[in-house]
């Protein structure tokens, strides 16, 4: 029987300190904001763009939504995104994805200032992600590395397995482990022998987009299980590992709901607050 990460418990630390540095900016005079777009009435988007509002007003900082209809063409939101960029009072942009089809989203993506892209989506800030010099890391995984921080769990020297490549979550993951010391393996869905490579892990990160994908004959008994899955099957939610299997051989898991989840929002406030130290000067 494992340990649970509780990104709930974590999250909740990572909030209250970049609360307590919201206020103590706010006695200085400066404010913290983030505007965030969202174009279309996708549902899933709504909801967490809702609860990233949710989150800012918790937290001192002042966010800005910017609710545009599906139709809105790419010119115009190439425009507002300009303005944003050039606004004091907004000090990170983020543009909820997917865009709709007929809006390129890496033209959209590019266009969000380097310094304000609390996503970490744009291609300096993958670049510096790439050579280890960054400010801001996506949110994800940047909330997975403070889960094992919390927990105690350094990667260095340990084997590392991420599944999924993906430009959010997948490939800064593995970069992020790398920094750290971890050996990577990066697998996908062209891996041959994925299971013998994932019983190989002392940490496992599960980023696949498919319910209970990692079954326990796939992990190493004492192994570190963090599931980055969300996937909705029938109305409820499961991650990308088999849970109640896997808790018996590994370590540590983190649960879906209240594991990765959490902690997406948390590092999105922590990366907006960095934005704006960054912006007026401080650290
Ligand atoms: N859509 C799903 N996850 C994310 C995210 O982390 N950032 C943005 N901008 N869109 C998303």
């Amino acid at each position: 029987m494992s340990r649970l990460i509780d990104g709930k418990v974590i999250s909740a630390a990572v909030k209250e300190r970049v609360g307590g540095e919201v206020a103590a900016l706010k006695a200085k005079g400066i404010m913290v904001g983030l505007a965030v777009i969202i174009v279309g009435d996708d549902p899933a988007s709504k909801i967490y763009v809702a609860n990233k509002k949710k989150a800012c007003e918790a937290l001192g900082i002042i966010s800005e939504e910017y609710a545009l209809p599906e139709d809105t063409t790419e010119s115009e939101l190439l425009d507002l995104i300009g303005r944003l960029n050039n606004e004091k009072r907004i000090n990170g942009i983020l543009c909820q994805l997917p865009l709709p089809p007929h809006l390129d989203e890496k033209l959209i993506i590019n266009s969000i200032s380097p310094e304000k892209d609390v996503d970490a989506f744009h291609p300096v800030n993958v670049g510096r992600i790439m050579i280890g010099d960054y400010d801001f890391v996506p949110c994800t995984p940047a909330g997975i590395m403070e889960m094992l921080k919390y927990e105690n769990i350094s990667p260095e020297g340990k084997s590392c397995v991420v599944i999924g490549r993906s430009n959010i979550v997948g490939k800064p993951m593995g970069m992020l482990l790398l920094h750290k010391n971890g050996t990577v393996t990066i697998c996908h869905s062209k891996t041959k022998n994925l299971k013998e490579i994932c019983l190989g892990a002392d940490i496992l990160v599960a980023a696949v987009g498919r319910a209970k994908f990692v079954t326990a004959d796939m992990v190493k008994e004492g192994a570190v299980v963090i599931d980055v899955g969300m996937n909705r099957v029938d109305g409820k939610l499961y991650g990308d590992v088999d849970f109640d299997a896997v808790k018996e051989k590994a370590s540590a898991i983190t649960p879906v709901p209240g594991g990765v989840g959490p902690m997406t929002i948390a590092m999105l406030m922590q990366n907006t607050l960095t934005a704006a130290k960054k912006q007026n000067g401080i650290a």
